[in-house]
């Protein structure tokens, strides 16, 4: 059942930080986010579809090609229909999915119209609501992976393009790193981590999540060990383990429930894995983990973001009060007013959704 209390307090943030990036069109205002970042088939999808219950498309090579900002709410009434819509940030147009499987292929017919072709790439995300009984209440951004190599029919250009782009999403400061790194796989050659250190060196806004547990072959557990309880790599926010569908089980059609299952099965059963503290392991505690940091991270960064938006709104007075003063034709002018109506009414609303007991934190 639904805790009210916990929702009250998680939600109002979570609205607040989706209502002021609606609002920084331009975005202009970086706004805490968590963005799911990795390198290609590390189990980037496969996190976000622990995480939503959506199974978001998959496979080898380059599925993930726009970013996917998917909006998550837990409904309020126990049993209540799942309810999805899906749309382009730059377009008003939705589109209503009435199962977890057609929101999937929404999500990818959404990423071929905005990437154009099927080996493109885009900057503008996909924009999906998820309301479900089982959905928790947070904001993730799932982006394409690292490349390495191009595949057939995949210019060279995009490798840099979609590098670039994670760069920026990388270096925003308001930004939680989710960096996914297969347990199977040497830390040491995980592109990922060493991206995400050069720009958060102390590991502050970086959480690693492990994936693939079950592929770590014998005789290398201590290793992942080392890397989960933040003795090797360590990271400020730490690591938690997941075990998601391998392909061979998607195959089988095996379900949500049952793999969330299986995931527990695993880690209680396994002999090495099975000794580390249970804070450290599974879907569940990935997603309180995730929760709790971003609600945090919403409530520290309100004063900074409200000081960075009356500096905005001071600059472009002393701009307005110049074109004024020079008696610039009107058309510049106008614009420079708009955009202090727009700055004002940013703040007016920041104050709006904060009023009551959370005046006192701003
Ligand atoms: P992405 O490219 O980073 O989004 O990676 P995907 O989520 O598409 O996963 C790549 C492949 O790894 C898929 O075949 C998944 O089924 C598989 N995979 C992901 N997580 C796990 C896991 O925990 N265990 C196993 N055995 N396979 C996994
Ligand atoms: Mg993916
Ligand atoms: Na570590």
């Amino acid at each position: 059942a639904l805790d009210l209390t916990y929702a009250k307090q998680v939600r109002p943030w979570l609205e607040l930080a989706e209502d002021l990036r609606v609002l920084s069109l331009d975005s202009t205002l970086a706004v805490p986010q968590i963005c799911v970042m990795g390198d290609q088939s590390s189990g980037k999808s496969s996190v976000l579809e622990a995480l939503s219950g959506v199974p978001f498309p998959r496979g080898s090579g380059l599925v993930t090609r726009c970013p996917v900002r998917l909006v998550m709410r837990r409904s309020e009434a126990p049993g209540k229909a799942w309810s999805a819509v899906a749309s382009i940030e730059s377009s008003p147009h939705t589109i209503t999915a009435d199962s977890p499987e057609e929101l999937t292929s929404i999500i990818s017919r959404l990423t071929d119209s905005v990437t154009r072709n099927s080996n493109g790439f885009s900057r503008e995300a996909i924009i999906v609501r998820l309301t479900s009984d089982q959905a928790p209440d947070l904001t993730v951004v799932d982006l394409p992976g690292i490349v390495r190599t191009t595949m057939a029919g995949q210019e060279a250009m995009v490798i840099d393009e979609i590098n670039a782009m994670l760069g920026e999403y990388l270096s925003q400061e308001r930004t939680i790193i989710l960096a996914v790194i297969p347990a199977n796989q040497d830390i040491a050659t995980v592109d990922i981590l060493e991206r995400a250190l050069r720009v958060d060196p102390e590991g502050e806004r970086t959480l690693g999540v492990l994936t693939k547990p079950d592929l770590v072959g014998p005789g290398n557990e201590e290793e992942v060990v080392a890397v989960l309880t933040n003795v090797r790599k360590p990271l400020k926010l730490g690591y938690v383990m997941v075990k998601n569908r391998s392909q061979a089980q998607i195959k089988q059609g095996i379900t949500y429930d049952e793999a969330r299952a299986d995931e527990a099965r695993f880690f209680a059963s396994h002999g090495v894995f099975s000794r580390i503290d249970s804070r450290l392991l599974g879907t569940e505690r990935l997603t309180a983990s995730l929760t709790t940091l971003l609600v945090a991270r919403i409530q520290e960064e309100l004063a900074p973001m409200k000081r960075q938006v009356e500096m905005m709104l001071a600059r472009v007075r002393t701009e307005l009060r110049d074109i004024a003063s020079f008696g610039v034709a009107a058309t510049p002018g106008d614009r420079q007013k708009l955009l202090v109506t727009l700055a004002q009414e940013f703040i007016r609303h920041l104050n709006d959704c904060v009023r009551g007991e959370y005046r006192d934190r701003i």
